[in-house]
Parts: structure tokens; sequence; C-alpha cells
């Protein structure tokens, strides 16, 4: 392929992901995937979706069928590539998106990764190297669908084989960028499999695929992509260190060189408080009566007292280690000595799922919980809330604090990742020169949250700098554009890389 022909316009990318909203979403991967894609097309970039065909994604993008049965896998029954729409995608934007249907491996109920009862579906390990496989075939020999990415974006663990797969067939045309959403998911499975994946034995290796005697395909993804991205500045150097890295904060300083955070945007579009249809009242920062009417409308709902001018906590997350959920949960009951309430969407560990589950039998009226996932609650809690907590022991990017701080309700945050890198904390200088839009405190201990929650439970009675840092917030510019600016760029790097090389 001439230099040329290769980089001219407009670039075409291929985003692979396991989760893509409204088709399937866990977390902030979901989002990510939904709205990337449709402001790096804004920019001009010819940019498609890939994911797996779950239940009911054929007819959500209304697909139809751009290819045959063929096989990916030795061992393994054939699938088949459709093609569609991502609905909900921003104005003016509509997203292609490839799903790759393989009945047996797609096609049931429960998550995408967790059966009902919340554990691992015993062949992810599948599942997730056929979904890489396909993508590897888009950007090798003769392509799919007619189509060859020039980039493809993998994501996470899940796609983490993509660029393995690429290095090693013989007509590999694209190059590819793996981001890292989190470390912590790694996707190790037994050298067993090497046979199934169709991998070569001389990849099974320290320099390669290998870690700690699995098979890791986020290493794998991280040994072999172009280019290693992660979703903020702060977790980008984080991770070169053992406090963060999970064991591949080595291999993440040996390739620093490759290694970018750039921050997450958020989809502006749905979520605007003054035209989110999951509010009872819209409003902006003009006018914040609406934010007053979502309060009384979440008290209703989580079963609260009808108290307005009380402050209102709220968490909405998985209800994991992660998110620092046993930080709260150990200093509730002191919380509680002061006048406020309590509100907590989630679902995740058995265990932090009953102990709020008590906290709410023992404090009726004052802590409200939801247990289970809520699109339309998340939105209105974001919308009721005053204050909205992420002590997170790590948070690559995190997105909530970002919905909170467009909605006027206050993040408090621990200074790590992305939140670091979003949240500018209230101090006498920050409300002076009007930078402030939240809190933060540095350790994720007890003691540093409590008093970081009990310093914005004071300024909460000061009405006239809660309104600036409010106000401050809601004015800040979160959308994609800037970022996906910096994506494009990258991409441009990678593949001009690439090809003065030939
Ligand atoms: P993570 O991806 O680590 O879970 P993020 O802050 O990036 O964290 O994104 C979390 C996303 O998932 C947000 O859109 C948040 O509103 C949503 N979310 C998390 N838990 C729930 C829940 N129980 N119900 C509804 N939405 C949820
Ligand atoms: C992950 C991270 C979160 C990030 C999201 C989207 O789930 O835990 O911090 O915002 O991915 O990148």
């Amino acid at each position: 392929m001439e230099r040329e022909s290769m980089i001219e316009k407009p670039l075409r990318v291929l985003y692979v992901a396991s989760e893509v909203y409204p088709l399937a979403k866990t977390g902030g991967l979901g989002d990510v995937s939904s709205v990337l894609p449709s402001a790096l097309r804004q920019l001009g970039v010819d940019a498609r979706l890939l994911i797996p065909a779950y239940r009911g994604v054929i007819a959500q993008i209304q697909g139809y069928p751009v290819s045959g049965l063929f096989s990916v896998l030795p061992s393994l029954g054939p699938v088949q590539l459709f093609r569609g729409v991502l609905p909900e995608a921003l104005p003016g934007s509509l997203t292609p998106v490839y799903a790759v249907e393989c009945p047996f491996l797609y096609d049931r109920l429960g998550g995408p990764y967790l059966d009902s009862y919340g554990q691992d579906w015993p062949d992810n390990a599948l599942r997730f190297a056929v979904l890489s496989k396909v993508a590897a075939l888009f950007g090798s020999g003769s392509g799919l669908d007619g189509w060859q990415p020039h980039i493809i974006h993998c994501n996470d663990w899940q796609t983490g084989l993509v660029p393995v797969y690429l290095a090693h067939h013989p007509e590999a045309y694209s190059c590819s960028v793996i981001s890292i959403h989190n470390l912590a998911f790694q996707g190790n499975f037994s050298p067993d499999l090497m046979p199934v994946l169709g991998l070569p034995w001389s990849c099974f290796n320290y320099h390669g695929i290998e870690f700690y005697g699995c098979i890791s395909y986020l290493k794998a993804g991280l040994y072999y992509a172009d280019k290693i991205l992660t979703v903020s500045q702060s977790y980008a150097r984080e991770i070169q260190t053992p406090e963060f890295g999970f064991g591949l904060e080595g291999l993440l300083a040996d390739c620093r060189g490759r290694l970018t955070g750039i921050l997450n945007g958020i989809d502006v579009s749905r979520w605007n408080p003054s035209t989110d249809p999951y509010l009872v009242a819209n409003y902006d920062a003009s006018n914040l009566c609406g934010k007053l009417e979502n309060k009384r409308e979440l008290q209703v709902r989580m079963r609260l007292d009808p108290e307005l001018d009380l402050p209102i906590l709220a968490l909405v997350t998985r209800l994991t280690e992660q998110k620092g959920v046993d930080l709260v949960l150990s200093l509730m009951v002191e919380l509680l000595e002061q006048p406020l309430q309590v509100v907590v969407l989630g679902s995740g560990d058995k265990n932090y799922q009953l102990q709020w589950k008590v906290l709410a039998a023992q404090y009726p009226g004052r802590v409200g919980v939801a247990i289970g996932y809520d699109e339309g609650l998340a939105h209105l809690i974001e919308a009721g809330a005053d204050l909205f907590l992420m002590p997170s022991r790590f948070e690559p990017c995190g997105l909530n604090q970002m919905y909170s701080m467009r909605y006027g309700t206050l993040p408090v945050v621990r200074r790590t990742g992305g939140l670091a890198d979003s949240v500018v904390d209230v101090t006498p200088r920050s409300l002076l020169d009007g930078t402030a839009t939240g809190f933060v405190f540095e350790n994720a201990n007890r003691s540093e949250l409590l008093a970081c929650l009990l310093r914005a439970l004071l300024l909460y009675g000061n009405s006239r700098d809660w309104r600036q840092v409010q106000s401050h917030g809601m004015h800040c510019d979160f959308s994609w554009a800037a970022s996906a600016a910096l994506y494009l760029e990258l991409y441009r790097t990678t593949v001009s890389a690439r090809w003065s090389l030939v």
C-alpha cells in the first residue's frame, strides 16, 4: 500500500468495545464507546463500532447481514457479521455499528460479562477472542464489508488480542491502539487455551502475552499495540507505579514512550439538565428552581422525608472496593449525626448491598437505597442531590463527577486519576478566583473523607459561595470536542509513523 493512499482522507477507525450505550452498559466504558466515535465522525473521521451481538442488539441497530457465515477460530462454529446504526447517537451523526453474531456465545440472558448470579461467564475467554479476531480480520487481508480501517481502537482486556492477531497476520494493514479504562481487569486465562485461540506458542512468553503463567489479554494488547492510551493524564502516570499498576507497572513504565493519557469527555446532549427527559423539571445555571423540583421528586422516589433544606449526599456506582464504598459505609453513623440525607443507587458486592439495605432500614426517611441498575434514576439523582461522593481508591477517569458538575451537584472526590484532573478543590483562593468546582481530599481513609465532607457541609450553609461553585461547575466544558481532537491527532501520528517506515 502506498503511503499516500494509506493516510488519505477520511481517516478510518474501527472502535471495538464490549459495551456501548444504549445497547449494553455496565459502566463508563459503555458511555465512552457510544459518544467518542460520534464525536470523531463530527471531525470527519469515518469511525465505526464493532461489538458482540448480545441478545437484542441486531434488532436495536436494525442490522442486516453483510457477510455469509465464516469461521474465525479453529474448532469453533462460524460467525456472521451484521451492520446497522447506533440508536440515540449525537445529533447529525449516525455511527455505523457492526455486530458479530454468534448465538451460542452472545445470545443469552444476563450481562456482557456476568450471568444473572453475578458470576463471570465461563466462556468469556472465547467470547472476547472471537470479537478480537473479527476486529483483526477487518484490519488484514481485504478487510470485511469492503472496508479496511487505518486504526483499530481497542478497549480494555476484552479486545486485547486484536493487536496480537494483527501481529501474526501475514497481510496486516491496520495500526492498533488500546485504551485502558481499568487496569484491575486483565482477562487472565489458562495457557491450555492457546490452541483454541489460534496463536503460535512463540508468543506465549514474557515478551508477549504471558503474565505469571497465564495468557493475559490485557498484557497482550499493551505489548503489541502501536499506542497505549488511558483516560486521564494522572492515571497514565499512576499506572507506572506499583500502587496502581496491578503488576503491569514495569511493562507500562517501559512503554511510556507510546503511552498517552487523554481525559474522557461526556455526552453533553444526553447529560444536560436543561433538556434531560428523565427529570421532572429542567433547569440551567441561570435558574436553578428546577433543581429543587427534582430534589422533591427524589425524596418521594427514595422515601426520604420531604425536607428541602437538608443537603442530599449521593452515590451512584458499582458497589466495589475501587469506589471506596467501604469508606463511606464506615463513617455513615457519624455522618448521620449531621442534618442531611443520603441516597445510594448501585449494585455489586453482596456484602456492600446488604450493609446499605441495613442502613436504610435503621434510618428511615434519611437514607434511601436502590440496589440495581437504573439509568433514569441515575439522572434524577444527579439533578436532585447536592453532593456527589466519589472517594475512589483509583479512578482512571470517572464520569459521574463531570455529570455532577454539569447538574450543579458538587462532587466530593479523592485526588486520583481523572478525578484529580477534573475537579478543582474549594479553597479560599479558588473561591476568590472563581475556579472551585468541588471538594478534593488526598488519601483513601475514613478520617480524610469525613473531614472533606464536613468541609462540604460547611459550605452548604453559605448559599452565596455554594451558588458560585455550582455555577462554575455548570459552565465548565466537559464535551468531547477537545478530547476527540487529541485522539484524531494521535491516530494521525500513529498512521504516519507506521507508513513512513515502509
Ligand atoms: P465506572 O465505569 O468505573 O463504573 P464511571 O464514573 O466512568 O465509572 O461511569 C459509571 C457510569 O455508570 C455512569 O454513567 C453512571 O451513571 C453509571 N452507573 C453506575 N452504576 C449505576 C447504576 N446502579 N444505575 C445506573 N447507572 C449507573
Ligand atoms: C472505567 C473506569 C472509569 C472510567 C471509565 C470510562 O470503568 O473505572 O474511571 O471513567 O472506565 O473510561
